[in-house]
């Protein structure tokens, strides 16, 4: 819904992955505190988003209540407190008429959570009375209803519009890349099931990934999930997540518990290098230039430098060290070119002719190129003789 100014990636945290259905009004407070007494604030990680489990009743009116043991207070407060921090508040709700939460959740069982039929009604409470900026909405209790999913997103963008608020960022959550309507509507939707804390998922959502970047730009991204960083991946494997997320412009949103988060993970999701490149006012999303078996690269424009400045990732995503060779002209870029490793924020050797590197197994290289010049495809394709 949000339009004039550029829209980068969502940077954030939400209370899905370590705590799924167990929130309060304590725990989010003490994480809106600890975004900030980390310094994730200061490098731009703005919203607080309160996913699943908030949910109480619906009163004889049809008007939703909070959970009353774990929001005593409502909603409100908890957003009051999030904008007190300078910070950006959201919260969730589903396209029929329960969440995965309320169908699972034996304390919420039957509350009648989710949109349907109270669009309008649920819209307002959210983002005017309880003042949130953000909403994601699943599909849990749309499936078994049978309905149409793009009218289904339509209604629930036409209640939002109708609340007046031209500033608020929908996410549509419905585990698989919905289709080209999605951008028309939202500023990112999900393309893969639920994110776990495992190499085989990360893995995996990176592949769903590798051939949708034509969908992403302009503000409207590719939702990888939220990030498993700080919940027991290698320290590679931290690096392919985090990074992969941030060449293919996916939204950065911290899943861990940020009060006990370890120290190599905090500086990771600090890495300013790889922030700017998720952020880039570009919004280009990384597509794939070279594969071989389990070894990917792939590029990414951005800088706004007539193209001499790409982002290059090389993925190795195998059981064991691979070493990639990659002409420079593959890359579309010539001459001597400069080398920076974003994940060390280190220069390496500058690069002629063949870039040659070996990566660690679950591991990635992704470096800043500035090349002395971007080739145009038609100056290579005769060397090529496809
Ligand atoms: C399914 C979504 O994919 C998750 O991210 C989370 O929001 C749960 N639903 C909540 O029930």
């Amino acid at each position: 819904v949000a339009t004039g100014a550029f829209l980068p990636p969502l940077m954030g945290w939400s209370s899905w992955n370590t705590y799924h259905v167990n929130i309060n009004e304590d725990l989010i407070k003490k994480q809106a505190d600890a975004l900030v007494t980390t310094g994730l604030k200061d490098v731009g990680y703005l919203y607080i988003n309160v996913d699943d489990g908030f949910f109480g009743y619906r009163d004889e009116t049809g008007k939703m209540h909070a959970h009353s043991e774990r929001f005593p207070n409502g909603m409100k407060p908890v957003s009051d407190y999030i904008h007190s921090l300078g910070l950006k508040a959201g919260i969730y709700s589903d396209a029929g008429d329960n969440t995965c939460g309320s169908i699972y959740d034996d304390d919420a069982n039957g509350v009648g959570s989710g949109l349907y039929g109270h669009e309008q009604q649920d819209m307002d409470l959210y983002l005017k009375e309880w003042n949130y900026d953000f909403i994601k909405i699943d599909y849990c209790g749309a499936k078994e209803l049978g309905l149409e999913e793009e009218k289904r997103y339509a209604t629930i963008c036409e209640a939002i519009r109708n609340t007046g608020r031209t500033d608020v960022s929908i996410n549509i959550c419905r585990w698989a890349f919905p289709g080209t309507w999605a951008k028309d509507m939202a500023r990112s939707w999900r393309i893969s099931s639920d994110i776990r804390p495992r190499w085989s998922s990360v893995k995996h959502i990176i592949e769903k990934n590798l051939y949708l970047s034509a969908y992403a730009g302009e503000g409207h991204y590719n939702d990888m999930d939220m990030l498993e960083v700080g919940r027991g991946l290698t320290q590679a494997e931290e690096e392919v997540h985090f990074g992969m997320w941030c060449m293919m412009s996916s939204p950065l949103l911290v899943g861990c518990d940020m009060t006990t988060i370890p120290e190599s993970s905090l500086a990771l999701l600090k890495n300013k290098e790889l922030i700017a490149l998720n952020q880039d006012p570009l919004g280009l999303q990384a597509y794939v230039v070279q594969r071989e078996k389990d070894g990917y690269v792939l590029v990414k424009d951005i800088e706004r430098k007539r193209g001499k400045v790409r982002a290059v990732a090389f993925y190795n995503a195998s059981d064991s060290a691979y070493e990639f060779r990659t002409p420079l002209r593959v890359l579309e870029l010539g001459g001597m070119t400069k080398v920076r490793d974003l994940v060390r924020c280190e220069d390496m050797e500058s690069v002629e002719g063949e870039c040659r590197y070996t990566v660690q197994p679950h591991g990635v290289l992704i470096c800043r190129m500035e090349a002395e010049e971007r080739l145009e495809p038609d100056r290579y394709e005769a060397e090529w003789a496809y």
